[in-house]
């Protein structure tokens, strides 16, 4: 791989920017500074070093980030902002893609990936992946509603699989879905007569939102998620 494409793959910069940063010796590779941006560096093996410090080469990426209410789960569009918004500098956004959707009120666990086998794997119907949300409701909940929603309720076409659900209050649950089918969460309380006033994905997969703030991005390992 071309030096410079390496330097942008890492974040640190755009193709121009890491072109001076080369030029300006800030750039070491196995030991010395006498390269240029088009040479070939061997992305495993090499040492490169930025200001001293290894960089090292990820051909996949995983973030996961606590979703803001107000954006849309989308890579773009031209009217609403969208999740990719709230992706600080340090991000690498090279075809990186949300896994799956929240809604634009919903707030929360979002992870996003460049790792579409994974990406596909984890919003497989086939795979099951267990995603808790922490749910506000309009309506006090019953016992026969949560055992509704735990043995399965129809959203339209559709039963849902068995849930699990942990009763924090009359009006706050937890409820573990193990499909993402669209609005499900909303359809599933409406299904019981019931209401989201408001909605938090706090565990996708392994992964959970751990104390990360509203809005705040971080990096995670593959082995955080599955
Ligand atoms: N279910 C919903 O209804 N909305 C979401 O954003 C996620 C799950």
């Amino acid at each position: 791989m071309r030096l410079d494409r390496f330097l942008v793959e890492c974040g640190i910069g755009s193709r121009k920017e890491v072109k001076k940063i080369i030029s300006a010796k800030e750039i070491k590779v196995n030991g010395s500074y006498d390269i240029s941006a088009k040479d070939n560096i061997d992305e495993y093996s090499d040492v490169i070093e930025y200001n001293g410090e290894r960089l090292e080469y990820k051909e996949f990426r995983y973030y996961i980030m606590n979703k803001k209410a107000g954006y849309i789960t989308a890579t773009e569009d031209t009217r609403e902002a969208t999740v990719m918004d709230l992706l600080p500098e340090w991000v690498i956004r090279k075809d990186l893609a949300p896994v799956g959707r929240l809604d634009k009120d919903t707030e929360g666990l979002l992870l996003l990936t460049n790792d579409g086998k994974l990406n596909h794997k984890l919003l497989s119907p086939k795979n099951h992946v267990d995603k808790t949300y922490y749910v506000e409701i309009e309506n006090n909940i019953s016992q026969e509603d949560i055992l509704k929603l735990e043995e399965g309720v129809d959203i339209g076409n559709y039963i849902t699989l068995p849930a699990k659900v942990e009763k924090i209050s009359d009006t706050k649950i937890y409820l573990t879905i193990k499909e993402g089918k669209f609005h499900q969460v909303k359809k599933m309380l409406e299904a019981v007569n019931n209401k989201v006033n408001y909605l938090q994905r706090t565990t996708f997969a392994k992964l959970s939102l751990d104390g990360l703030a509203l809005g705040e991005v971080k990096e995670v390992n593959l082995e955080d998620i599955i």
